[in-house]
């Protein structure tokens, strides 16, 4: 079994931060940190089930050859890494949350040769020198970071010249039917059930807040263009309520 990698120790002195980004990081992690026992589970419900088929899909859009070196960024309970690891993929699955972490060992422990490595790693400041990857997904993840611009410029360092990257977000369906039955799920019954069913309803509150906050579509390949990215495309699954994107660095 891969050990559970930590970063190295903090430094002892307190550190300025004017931006508020390690405070906001620390109530992120301590919340993925209350529900993490539960997070699969509704992950599945809440999703229909269609959250694994979603992950396949973004590690077999990658489309890199076998052997690839690949790093799941927030990767929390490791299913993306686990869909990357099938597709033949040498994946490293680094999330700063080492609760959800902690529940991607078992399935890493019974994947086949060569298994994901899980990594606890702040997304603000990856602890891998410029250009190890060939190729790198976020799943549902961006849109929790405390700084999105950085992450972002963060996974272009760690990526080599011309390497993949594919990111999978929840999106605002942009049809008006669908759109207006998906704010009704988001805002009004989501909250509810997911605060019912985890036992922490901030958490469920706070995750229609996150998805309606993030950019959508041309706003996010935007993004990913300023951080060095080149290529930048989308395509919406499932009638709009998500969208796979891809781009490649510069
Ligand atoms: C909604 S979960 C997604 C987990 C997984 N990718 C999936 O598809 O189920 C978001 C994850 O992002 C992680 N995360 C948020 N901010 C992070 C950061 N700055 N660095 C590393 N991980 C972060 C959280 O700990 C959490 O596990």
């Amino acid at each position: 079994m891969v050990p559970l990698a930590a970063p190295p120790a903090p430094a002892p002195l307190q550190r300025a931060d004017p931006t508020g980004r390690d405070k906001e990081g620390a109530r992120i992690r301590a919340m993925f940190g209350r529900v993490a026992g539960r997070y699969d589970l509704l992950n599945h419900l809440l999703s229909g089930h269609l959250d694994r088929l979603w992950r396949r899909r973004l590690a077999r859009d990658l489309a890199l050859p076998a052997g690839a070196r690949v790093l799941d960024l927030c990767a929390g309970t490791g299913d993306q890494a686990i869909a990357l690891h099938r597709r033949g993929y040498r994946v490293t699955a680094a999330d700063f949350c080492l609760p959800m972490l902690a529940l991607a060992r078992p399935k890493f422990g019974r994947a086949a040769a060569t298994p994901p490595v899980p990594l606890q790693a702040d997304a603000l400041a990856l602890p891998f020198p410029d250009g190890q990857f060939d190729g790198a997904t976020v799943s549902f993840g961006l849109r929790n970071v405390a700084d999105l611009d950085r992450a972002l410029g963060e996974l272009a360092r760690v990526l080599r010249p011309g390497g993949e990257l594919g990111v999978l977000e929840f999106t605002v369906p942009a049809l008006a039917p669908l759109k207006s039955l998906y704010l009704f799920y988001f805002r009004r019954l989501l909250p509810r059930l997911g605060g019912w069913l985890s036992g922490d309803p901030s958490a469920y509150t706070y995750l229609p807040e996150s998805v309606l906050g993030f950019p959508q579509r041309e706003g996010f390949v935007a993004r990913l263009a300023a951080a060095g990215f080149e290529a930048g495309r989308w395509r919406t699954l499932s009638g709009g309520v998500l969208a796979l994107y891809r781009a490649r660095k510069t």
